[in-house]
């Protein structure tokens, strides 16, 4: 097996804190190793215009390791093999071309840095002969094989400080606080979120939620002085018998936006129980922000391990988290599915206990 001696590295999909540890890491311990590496500007952008690319030095990713966002840029509506322009076609097939462009400038590897949908389009090229590995990356945690994508630690952390917040001021004024956090198809982020901020009740979309529930359990906490209640609503949860709240329908190969279940909840709380209520959306801001130590650590350590497996020819891989160890599975184990929060979970089943109502 010839050794490889260039690698491309891309970013794509939403953005994640860790981003550009991982690229960090990827350039470092690569030039470290003879490997010369190759960025590629806004995901698969960068291999349908080579101009889009650039060669990156330790020099380059000097000083980037605490920051948020991704120097490569990123797009989550790219994906090559049906990529939105506007023709009377529909959407153009360029994944010919990034094949093509992959050979003629030399690399040898691909580093994907991406969540289930970007790892998805990756493993398609690994189907055309491109030497892939993966990179893990969603604040929502909900890709299948590691325990956890960089970028997830950061979000908890933000969201519980921002629940830590809302704890006073809905002490202050006697209120149900409603946050909502991000988390389109699991509660990863609602439950360690809610859980370390001391919330009340956590709806996720693995449980669809009976609002009479919560409120009965919101105003239990009335009866023993408990005249306030924080409630965390991951942005995907969903009533029993009803649906998700979508903003905007899926679209030119991006995912559907959800948003504003927090509101209708915190709506139909105050009027069950009588009580005033507020709701606030956290957004982006889990998104941005400095990465937290252990983001930055399994990033470093992710990025590290991707070029390990380059050096070994271990293709059509991704880097995994499967405590205390890096691993590599298999990409045909882990696109196309997805790692929600299990019922016997023992934080949900904790929370239960110490009385954290799901709405269930
Ligand atoms: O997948 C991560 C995520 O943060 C989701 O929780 C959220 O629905 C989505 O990204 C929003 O992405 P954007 O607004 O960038 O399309």
């Amino acid at each position: 097996m010839a050794q490889v001696k260039r690698l491309g590295v891309l970013t794509g999909g939403g953005d994640a804190p860790g981003l550009n540890a991982v690229i960090r890491a990827v350039v470092k311990t690569a030039w470290n190793s003879g490997i010369e590496c190759v960025g590629l500007e806004d995901s698969f952008d960068g291999l349908i215009d080579p101009a889009r690319s650039r060669v990156l030095t330790p020099r380059d990713v000097t000083g980037i390791l605490r920051l948020g966002g991704t120097i490569l840029g990123t797009v989550n509506r790219g994906n090559p093999f049906a990529y939105p322009v506007a023709t009377s076609q529909g959407p153009v097939d360029y994944s010919d071309r990034v094949v093509e462009n992959f050979e003629k400038m030399g690399l040898r590897a691909l580093i994907v840095i991406g969540g289930d949908g970007t790892l998805a389009i990756a493993h398609q090229f690994g189907a055309r002969g491109v030497p892939i590995v993966g990179v893990p990356k969603t604040i929502d945690n909900d890709i299948v094989g590691t325990t956890n994508c960089f970028g997830f630690d950061t979000a908890v952390a933000f969201a519980t400080d921002a629940i830590d917040r809302l704890h006073t001021t809905a002490e202050a004024h006697h209120r149900i606080m409603v946050v909502e956090v991000m988390g389109r198809y699991a509660g990863w982020i609602a439950l360690y979120a809610g859980v370390a901020g001391g919330a009340d009740a956590i709806l996720i979309p693995e449980i669809p939620f009976d609002l009479s529930i919560v409120a009965a359990r919101l105003s239990e906490r009335e009866k023993w002085g408990a005249r306030f209640s924080i409630v965390v609503v991951a942005e995907g949860a969903f009533p029993k018998g009803g649906k998700q709240s979508l903003v905007e329908a899926a679209d030119g190969g991006r995912a559907e936006r959800l948003g504003g279940i927090g509101a209708l909840v915190s709506e139909a709380l105050g009027k069950e129980t009588g009580k005033e209520t507020r709701s606030v959306v956290l957004g982006h801001l889990q998104r941005g922000g400095a990465p937290t130590s252990f983001d930055r650590i399994l990033a470093t350590r992710f990025g590290g391990k991707a070029v390990e497996l380059v050096r070994r020819g271990e293709f059509g891989t991704m880097v995994a988290f499967a405590p205390p160890d890096i691993v590599a599975r298999r990409l045909e184990d882990v696109v196309g599915k997805m790692r929600t929060v299990p019922m016997d979970f023992d934080v949900l089943v904790t929370a239960k206990a110490l009385g954290v109502t799901f709405g269930d």
